[in-house]
């Protein structure tokens, strides 16, 4: 086979944090840093990728890989590996190498854009053309290999977004829809220059948020978030918080509330009212500040330093515990945003790298758009565009 290429870019979670776990509707859009890989198909097993900065690893691809050594890039490789042989079995290997220019550990799905990445390459090694939904039926599932209970957001952003669009990713089955992001609406991406390691340490706390979140629901005998929901418009989440305490009820309020705001964010964006878009991005960061507690001081303060700067709304993106805020504000006021940041966030801090931890993030293509293997991804996404919620 000759050589070949694909890029998967990050994305940035605009609203609907912590709750893509529990199946709930999330408002990501892909953005212009990716993971790319130039690649060949080998005759035998052997997968083999080289990483700038970070060296080269080989393993055999077999039907039931061990991980490697914990928080080691490798495992998401062989969880790529894993995730594809679970469904289509053990293919031809690969040699690879991968250049990226997605911060790591920053909220901004790296690890997941890696992951991708690898199993697009084995799959078209192979000669493999799976459709969106397909791929969403192994790839979250298979990212759970490095032991972090994620949901699916990050694959389905990834994946199928559009330029230009926010991406409306609904899940149990995944859907997409497009939604554009009106002319004059800007949004950074700041780094509280604290790592987010999404393998690390602060996996256990990650899980224990998704597991705080799933014992409420059993508690009040709910089998599903989307049950809550559609109790919602006579209920309020606090009605049903009474019966709840400690961990469980505040996971409880974040999920129902956020999932709402969610809702109420895609409206703001369709009727292009920018005020009220930024309102629900302050208001998801406070609740993931004192309900699900996984902010830290650092990304306090760049949510704050980004409000006094003139951002319509801040908030912290991805997991949280570190890594990043998204910033949103009229494409007018965007550099003032920016040196309000630099001057009272960034100062004096000696790690501070402006092209990769304050960046103007513009809506960008998923990897199936730019593919030519997988156009039915593209033509899903078209069609949800004509749905309503
Ligand atoms: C990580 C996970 C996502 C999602 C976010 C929090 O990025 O990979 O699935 O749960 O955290 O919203």
């Amino acid at each position: 086979m000759d050589q070949d290429s694909l890029a998967v870019p990050g994305r940035v979670n605009l609203i609907g944090e912590h709750i893509d776990y529990h199946g709930l509707a999330v408002l990501p859009m892909a953005i212009g840093r990716s993971v790319r890989v130039s690649f060949r198909a080998r005759s035998d097993r052997e997968i083999q990728v080289a990483s700038a900065g970070y060296g080269c690893r080989q393993f055999e691809w077999t039907a039931n890989l061990a991980c490697a050594a914990p928080g080691d890039w490798e495992n998401y490789v062989r969880a790529a590996a894993q995730a594809v042989s679970r469904q289509w079995g053990v293919g031809l290997g690969i040699d690879a190498e991968i250049e990226s220019d997605l911060p790591s550990a920053a909220g901004l799905s790296s690890s997941t854009a890696l992951l991708v990445a690898v199993a697009l390459c084995l799959l078209r090694a192979n000669r493999l053309s799976p459709t969106f939904e397909e791929l969403m039926e192994i790839l979250p599932e298979g990212e759970q290999f490095v032991g972090t209970r994620g949901g699916g957001m990050d694959h389905a952003a990834v994946l199928a977004s559009l330029r230009g669009c926010a991406s409306l990713i609904e899940f149990d089955p995944p859907r997409m829809r497009a939604i554009p992001i009106p002319g004059g609406w800007a949004f950074l991406v700041a780094h509280s220059l604290e790592r987010a390691e999404k393998s690390g340490p602060r996996r256990e706390e990650y899980n224990a948020r998704r597991a705080a979140g799933s014992a409420a629901l059993k508690q009040l005998g709910f089998r599903s978030y989307r049950e809550v929901l559609a109790r919602l418009p006579e209920e309020l989440p606090e009605n049903f918080a009474q019966r709840l305490a400690g961990r469980e009820r505040d996971s409880f309020l974040h999920v129902t509330t956020e999932a709402l705001r969610v809702w109420d964010a895609v409206q703001a964006m369709e009727r292009c009212e920018p005020q009220l878009f930024g309102r629900v991005l302050n208001e998801s960061h406070a609740s993931l500040r004192d309900r699900l507690q996984v902010s830290c001081p650092a990304l306090d303060r760049l949510v704050d330093t980004a409000m006094e700067s003139g951002a319509l709304g801040a908030r912290l993106t991805g997991a949280g515990f570190g890594g990043c805020a998204v910033v949103f504000c009229r494409a007018g006021d965007v550099e003032a945003v920016e040196q309000g940041l630099r001057e009272r966030y960034y100062r004096g801090q000696p790690g501070f790298d402006p092209r990769r931890h304050l960046i103007r993030a513009a809506a960008a293509s998923g990897a199936l758009a730019n593919s030519p293997t997988t156009h039915r991804g593209d033509a899903e996404s078209a069609e949800a565009t004509r749905r309503k919620p």
